[in-house]
């Protein structure tokens, strides 16, 4: 039987280890076409986010389009980034990566807008940081709602609980105006919050078998993620992280690892409650809330793609070599 044609994605991202982790995961899935990245504060600022974005495609040899996005808030001042958690360049101790190309020269809410717009319901946005590009993209251009074929974002809590505050989660929280225009629009949205990611874990043990199935991409990962692994041991006292954005990446890819429920999502933009996503909102489409996890499983999904990532980088080495002998071979001839 033949393959389903590869879903097309365009992550919007703050790289970010877990965010490292997402994209590597879905450049090496098949199941995936990743047309772009869209960067934006967060984890780091949104100028590292975008060096970030474009060191992780240029590692795989991706064609992937990097389109720099919002650098704060829509409408607040915007918190230090999160280098307790991810490092000072983002991916641990590993020095700042120097990618050798430059990003798109549009904002990431053009490039959102444009792409989605050249091929109408085609492409999901999965957007893994705090959701700025997403509201500039709805406010630049409203088709977007009827353009993208779906949102799948990282981010919030149905349970009630937060990871920056008791109720806020990090995404949410970095700009709650923002998330909530998003699960305000009139667009099919899943959330894929706390509530699972949070079960989702990995332990030394899973990136040293990742490492050795794929040294380039796994080595890299296993090395970044040890800082995370600091961050969650100081804070639970167990050296494991949880595994957030690759969780969004598997709604995409294995929806059958995960139960949904669906609900209309608000966001708490003022008070002691700021950034707390909770189930309402008068007149609000339902979003499609991940509630359970069948999280051995999602691990070893996540795994299994990335064991195989340097086998998918050389093979797009390869396939672009070709492709450049080829066609150049066949331009020079036609010039002759
Ligand atoms: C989210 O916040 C960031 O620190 C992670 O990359 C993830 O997107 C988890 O709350
Ligand atoms: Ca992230």
């Amino acid at each position: 039987m033949q393959e389903p044609a590869p879903q097309k994605i365009i992550i919007d991202t703050d790289p970010g280890i877990d965010d490292a982790m997402a994209i590597h995961q879905a450049f090496a899935d098949p199941r995936l076409e990743v047309v772009g990245l869209t960067t934006i504060f967060g984890n780091v600022t949104a100028t590292r986010a975008t060096r970030n974005a474009l060191h992780l495609a240029e590692m795989v040899g991706h064609p992937a389009c990097v389109a720099g996005g919002a650098p704060v808030p829509l409408r607040r001042a915007p918190e230090p980034p999160a280098d307790f958690v991810h490092g000072p360049e983002g991916f641990g101790n590993l020095p700042a990566p120097t990618p050798g190309r430059a990003a798109d020269p549009r904002s990431a809410a053009t490039y959102l807008c444009e792409s989605c717009a050249a091929a109408p319901g085609e492409i999901i946005i999965c957007a893994v940081g705090p959701l700025t590009n997403l509201a500039a993209a709805l406010e630049h251009d409203p088709a977007i709602t009827r353009n993208a074929r779906r949102v799948v974002v990282m981010g919030g809590s149905a349970a009630h609980h937060g990871n920056v505050t008791d109720c806020a989660e990090a995404n949410i929280w970095n700009d709650p105006d923002a998330a909530d225009s998003v699960f305000a629009a009139d667009w099919d949205v899943t959330m894929v919050g706390l509530d699972v990611t949070e079960k989702t874990r990995c332990g030394p043990q899973d990136f040293a078998v990742i490492a050795k199935q794929a040294p380039v991409i796994g080595g890299f990962l296993s090395a970044a993620t040890e800082f995370y692994f600091d961050f969650h041991e100081a804070k639970l006292g167990e050296r494991i992280c949880f595994m957030h954005d690759p969780s969004a990446i598997l709604a995409i890819t294995d929806p059958h690892l995960f139960g949904f429920e669906a609900m209309p999502i608000s966001v708490i933009c003022d008070g002691a409650e700021i950034g707390r996503t909770i189930a309402g909102g008068v007149g609000r489409r339902d979003v499609s809330v991940a509630m359970q996890v069948d999280s051995d499983a999602a691990r070893a999904r996540f795994m299994e793609v990335v064991a195989t990532a340097d086998d998918r980088a050389a093979a797009r080495h390869r396939e672009s070599n070709l492709k450049t002998t080829v066609i150049g071979g066949w331009n020079a001839g036609r010039n002759r």
